[in-house]
């Protein structure tokens, strides 16, 4: 019966969706389209039957499938998809600063439905929850992964796949941005173990390095000096890391909420310490009296599948500004710190040293802020034809000189 309805609804979706085959549902608010979803769900559940034995029922999720149930919300939503006879399978989501994830699964069955679990002792209706791996999606875009993603419990095993989700949906359209899960996206990762058996959960979604990446939150960070009265250390950025892994380069938001900040003020050297629960910093600074720079980084971290890293460069010359101002670059600004590790940074400004009445002195800014930087590609090309005419002007004299010469002779 299940397979008929499947088939009939392939049929209905297959005319817009050509490629679309698993259950879609949209579920509305005020009839705005809030929250999308298009998914294959197979499910393998254990129960007791007589004699001390247990049973195994497989099934997929059915296509006609209701939404009672779902709701949208600001900062938080709930998928319920009901079937059969009192079945039910939820997704929660919840918001946490421009992205959004999956908390947790819930399939509800009713061991009473004779049709999916035949001579079964028990007559309830049991949950099984679990905890997806299915985080930091970004807002405005659609969660996709083909690959499957196998979620075990005591006495149920669920497949996902072929999964194209988004919650959270603005102004009513599903969105054409698309956050894939790592599973989908072929790295050559030479630091996770043994090649990966369909045992785990196999999405740990990766943001990949294309345009779904929001800009990072700006920090706020300052210091204070060693008898805690006077501010002795500015800083105010937004921070974002490009960690290249195999052939492939992930990039990672720094999130400044939550960050711890240490470090300490000298007369020629100043730390700058940020520690998060995603990625660590060490910022040193140099003061040679007359300018200050940016001359060591230490990031730590661990990659979105875990693995973790440390990049470290101390001879660096990067922000560098007169001892007695700030130094400042509003302008996106890429930084290569080691082969394996670049840094963004956006709305930078940052003076680690002689920081008078707790704000920042006269700003230095960065060349990409200045008004000149649109002189660039004119003086390249006055350049370019001052050599041309060069050219012309030798190539007319040694003519010139050749016939001459001739003549001489
Ligand atoms: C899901 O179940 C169907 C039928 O039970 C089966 O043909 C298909 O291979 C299963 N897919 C996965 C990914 O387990
Ligand atoms: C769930 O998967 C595990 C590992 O593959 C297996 O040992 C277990 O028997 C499965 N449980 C069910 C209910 O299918
Ligand atoms: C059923 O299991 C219980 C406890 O696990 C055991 O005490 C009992 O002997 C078993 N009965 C049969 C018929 O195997
Ligand atoms: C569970 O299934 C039984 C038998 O199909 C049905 O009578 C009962 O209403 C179902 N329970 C719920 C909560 O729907
Ligand atoms: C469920 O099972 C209990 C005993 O195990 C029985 O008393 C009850 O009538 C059953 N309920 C249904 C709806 O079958
Ligand atoms: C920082 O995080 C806390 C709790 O995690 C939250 O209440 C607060 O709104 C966040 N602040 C910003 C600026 O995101
Ligand atoms: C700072 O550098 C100057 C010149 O290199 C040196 O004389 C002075 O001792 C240094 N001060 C500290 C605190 O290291
Ligand atoms: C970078 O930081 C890590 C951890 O704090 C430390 O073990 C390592 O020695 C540091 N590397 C450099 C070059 O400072
Ligand atoms: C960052 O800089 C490198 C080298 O300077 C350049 O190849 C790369 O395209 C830059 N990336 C961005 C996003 O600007």
């Amino acid at each position: 019966m299940y397979r008929r309805a499947a088939f009939v609804l392939f049929l209905a979706c297959g005319i817009v969706f050509q490629l679309s085959h698993g259950v879609e549902v949209e579920v509305k608010d005020q009839d705005k389209l809030c929250l999308y979803a298009n998914l294959m769900v197979n499910f393998s559940v254990s129960y007791d039957i007589a004699g001390n034995k247990s049973a195994t029922a497989e099934f997929e999720l059915p296509a006609n499938v209701t939404t009672v149930g779902s709701e949208c919300n600001d900062k938080s939503s709930l998928l319920k998809l009901n079937f059969g006879e009192g079945h039910s399978w939820s997704m929660n989501f919840t918001v946490t600063d421009k992205m959004y994830q999956v908390d947790s699964i819930a399939f509800t069955y009713n061991l009473s439905d004779t049709t999916l679990f035949p001579n079964s002792l028990n007559n309830d209706t049991k949950t099984s929850t679990v905890k997806p791996h299915i985080t930091d999606i970004g807002l405005d875009t659609c969660y996709s992964c083909k690959s499957n993603d196998m979620l075990e419990d005591v006495s149920v095993n669920q497949t996902l796949f072929d999964v194209l989700i988004q919650a959270f949906v603005n102004n009513g359209s599903k969105s054409e941005q698309i956050t894939s899960c790592a599973a989908d996206v072929p790295t050559a990762s030479p630091t996770t173990a043994a090649p990966a058996t369909t045992t785990k959960p196999t999405t740990t979604p990766t943001t990949t390095p294309t345009p779904t990446l929001p800009p990072p939150a700006t920090g706020n960070y300052s210091l204070k000096n060693d008898n805690g009265s006077t501010v002795c250390l500015l800083a105010y950025f937004g921070l974002r890391i490009s960690l290249k892994q195999g052939d492939k380069y992930e990039e990672m938001n720094f999130e400044p909420n939550g960050t711890t900040v240490s470090g300490s003020c000298g007369v020629n050297s100043s730390e700058l310490v940020l520690l998060s629960s995603t990625m660590n910093f060490s910022f040193t600074f140099l003061n040679d009296a007359k300018k200050f720079r940016l001359h060591a980084l230490n990031v730590t971290g661990k990659t979105s599948s875990g693995v973790p890293f440390t990049e470290a460069n101390s001879s660096l010359s990067l922000w560098e500004a007169s001892v007695g101002s700030s130094y400042m670059c509003n302008k996106e600004q890429n930084n290569t710190i080691t082969g394996l590790l670049s840094i963004y940074t956006f709305d930078l400004h940052v003076q680690p040293f002689g920081v008078k009445k707790d704000s920042f002195s006269t700003a230095e800014e960065c060349f990409l802020d200045s008004d000149l930087s649109f002189l660039v590609p004119i003086a390249v090309g006055v350049a370019l034809s001052f050599l041309i005419i060069l050219v012309l002007i030798s190539y007319l004299i040694g003519r010139r000189k050749s016939r001459t010469g001739y003549q001489s002779v």
